[in-house]
């Protein structure tokens, strides 16, 4: 494969080749960035070559990805990705911006975001023929993974918080991975889970730590790039030729920091292509009481010092990010921020998402919740466009769903009863 060249470690600059290491850089710990042959890429591909793949998936993207061809097929491994973006017109006049869109990860095969990133790891495990994959997982990449795994055959273990939401288990369950519910954290199950691979000599598929989840993640940026290409042009159409404005920003939630690094991760892949000339914005949203990045960003530096995290949002729930530090430089180097929302605002946008037909579940809302609070602080303008990414669907947890909308009133089954109800609810 001609156009995988290795990695960097993020932290001191060190180049590896691609069989000399699998995880994280040896020397300090740092993330690894997968590096391609960009002047190779260029030399043989137009962005035309690219936008013009038949694959309604992220596999359109597989020249720009570390991995080689794999076999054909059908399988929600071959169709994560490419999901559809809203437009969230009625929500963006209430909030007093021009236009607002919506990426729906929820629409992914296993309905969350996390597809994209088990999607390459298993892709990348068929590819050096790993008997076992493991991961940690707060649940949605444990279903992501048991979910990519199922559908080529692959063997998955996955370990989750016992606190984890039943709706996550249950896929994991379904999927017929091995689970296992630690009675502990996110972060408890990331270290057995990484104790595990070196035991036994599985492969490790978690996030942040394994180079190829962020890759991954990079196709809903490279998705946001073809799709801005026809969506800008709609834009002047609205706000007028020639009209200055901000660039794209986009919203994220964050709880390790991988969808928002992956996401930079694949701005820079399509800048270094001389594809795009100005990386959209990234806004990082995370739960006040999951806040480690977002205050090494207030701070100004990297350092990522641990919480105790605690928020409803359990899918970015995590004490000790793993890839905060590249989190910080993607809302750092692309001229954006990191805001923070409370539960009950997380809760609110549930509810607001609801309205317009998109069910998300807390961490999926919690990019929106983000936008009302930064146009609040001033950090977006109403002349802004302005993407919200929901990265997974509220049927994960019902329980919070039902704290964001209340219960359904129960009825006799007689006309009478309706009109009664009618009456208090029209
Ligand atoms: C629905 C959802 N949103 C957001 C995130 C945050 O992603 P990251 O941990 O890469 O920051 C996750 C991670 O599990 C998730 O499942
Ligand atoms: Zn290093």
């Amino acid at each position: 494969m001609d156009k995988f060249l290795g990695y960097r470690c993020s932290l001191c600059g060190t180049e590896y080749g691609p069989t000399e290491i699998t995880y994280t850089c040896p020397k300090d710990g740092g993330n690894l960035d997968v590096v391609l042959d960009i002047d190779h890429l260029r030399g043989k591909y137009q962005a035309a070559d690219i936008v013009s793949r038949a694959d309604s998936s992220l596999w359109r993207y597989l020249p720009l990805l570390p991995v080689a061809e794999f076999p054909p097929g059908a399988t929600p491994l071959h169709t994560a990705g490419w999901t559809p973006v809203y437009s969230l017109g009625g929500l963006g006049e209430a909030l007093g911006i021009k236009q607002l869109w919506l990426k729906d990860e929820s629409r992914n095969p296993t309905a969350s975001f996390k597809d994209r990133a088990s999607a390459l790891v298993v892709a990348r495990a068929m590819e050096t023929h790993a008997e076992v994959v493991i991961t940690a997982s707060t649940g949605n990449a444990g279903a992501a993974l048991a979910g990519m795994a199922a559908a080529v055959g692959q063997k998955a273990v996955v370990l989750a918080p016992r606190s984890a939401p039943p709706a996550k288990i249950a896929q994991i369950l379904i999927f017929g991975a091995t689970v296992a519910l630690v009675d502990g954290t996110y972060d408890d199950a990331f270290d057995l889970t990484i104790k595990a691979a070196n035991e036994f000599g599985w492969y490790c598929r978690n996030t942040g730590y394994n180079p190829f989840t962020a890759e991954g993640k990079k196709t809903a940026a490279l998705e946001i790039w073809e799709w801005w290409q026809h969506a800008h042009e709609e834009w002047h159409n609205k706000i007028g030729n020639g009209v200055e404005h901000a660039p794209l920003t986009v919203f994220v939630s964050v709880g390790d920091g991988n969808i928002i690094s992956g996401m930079h991760k694949g701005f820079k892949d399509l800048r270094d292509l001389g594809w795009l000339p100005q990386i959209p914005r990234l806004i990082g949203v995370q739960a006040e009481g999951s806040a480690a990045i977002a205050n090494a960003f207030r701070a100004g530096g990297e350092e990522i010092v641990p919480v105790a995290a605690k928020t409803i949002a359990d899918s970015i729930s995590v004490d000790l990010p793993r890839d905060g530090v590249r989190a910080v430089r993607a809302a750092r180097e692309t001229g954006g921020t990191y805001v923070l929302v409370s539960d009950d605002e997380i809760l609110r946008a549930i509810a607001a998402l609801g309205t317009v037909g998109v069910f998300a579940e807390p961490a999926g809302a919690t990019a929106y919740a983000g936008l009302v609070r930064a146009l609040q602080e001033g950090i977006v303008r109403s002349e802004d466009p302005v993407l919200v990414l929901n990265t997974g669907s509220g049927l994960k947890d019902v329980k919070a769903a039902m704290l964001a909308a209340g219960e359904a009133p129960v009825i006799k089954p007689t006309l009478a009863a309706l009109k009664t109800l009618l009456r208090r609810q029209p």
